[in-house]
């Protein structure tokens, strides 16, 4: 982490970061000072978290363990309670914002991750499989450490024109948007090809379309204060979540 980089952010709210190639994980680092800042560079992040804590089952016992694949700064925990959080990610700076609130930090990749076969009652992976290298690998593993009769939750960006217009062209350039060349567009996912990895590991996932709330966007864009709900779509042509269970044995 730049000690500079995260005064300049204190300072003036906005700061220049080094450019680095699209998905360069080293972005997370120069971007550490942002995870919390609900309208900062990853102020989407944080409508798409509270978007995807209404699809965790509410837990009734402290004790059940939630796996959060590339939870970043952990910024769902802001939205869900209820569960052991465990979050995985590769950027240590993310994870030590996120156990500062709360989330068991376990630094790993998530095509391959240090946790045992069948150990968790739900697994997210959000706004991580569009950035994974070995996104195969990555969801066999989500599918292996889930037990089964478990929940998995995810969301990410479809492989489509609609979405590289909207997330990278137009809106790694307008406020709310993605953080710039953060992700690199041919690493975004298929619906029926992400439908597909998890079929393979017996976790049938169903799919819909997410957007912004126009409402809400054009209130962000005037005064900044208050977030923006994202509704469910028709398209899943942008970014969609999904959701599944393991089968039971
Ligand atoms: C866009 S952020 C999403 C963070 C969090 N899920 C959220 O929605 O707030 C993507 C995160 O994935 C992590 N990441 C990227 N590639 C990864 C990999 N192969 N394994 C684990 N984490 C990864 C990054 O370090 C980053 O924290």
């Amino acid at each position: 982490m730049a000690p500079s980089v995260l005064s300049a952010t204190a300072e003036t709210g906005s700061f220049r970061r080094p450019r680095r190639p699209r998905n360069d994980i080293c972005q997370y680092d120069d971007l550490v000072g942002e995870w919390w800042r609900p309208d900062g560079e990853f102020a989407a992040l944080h409508w798409l978290a509270r978007a995807r804590s209404q699809l965790v089952p509410p837990s009734p016992s402290p004790e059940r363990l939630l796996v959060d694949v590339g939870c970043g700064g952990g910024i769902l925990g802001a939205y869900m309670q209820g569960y052991l959080h465990v979050g995985v990610d590769l950027t240590q700076s993310a994870l030590e914002i996120a156990a500062a609130r709360g989330v068991v930090p376990v630094r790993a990749d998530a095509a391959a991750l240090p946790l045992a076969t069948g150990v968790a009652h739900v697994v997210v992976a959000g706004e991580v499989f569009e950035h994974v290298a070995n996104l195969e690998a990555a969801v066999a593993e989500v599918s292996r450490v889930l037990r089964h009769g478990g929940v998995v939750v995810v969301d990410t960006i479809s492989a489509t024109r609609r979405a590289r217009l909207a997330l990278v062209a137009l809106g790694e350039w307008l406020p709310g948007g993605p953080p710039r060349r953060i992700h690199d567009p041919k690493l975004f996912v298929a619906p029926a090809r992400l439908v597909d990895l998890f079929a393979r590991h017996g976790v049938e996932l169903r799919v819909g379309g997410l957007r912004p709330s126009v409402v809400d966007y054009l209130r962000f864009l005037v005064r900044r204060d208050r977030a923006v709900r994202m509704l469910p779509s028709r398209s899943v042509a942008g970014v969609y979540q999904g959701v599944g269970h393991k089968q039971r044995l």
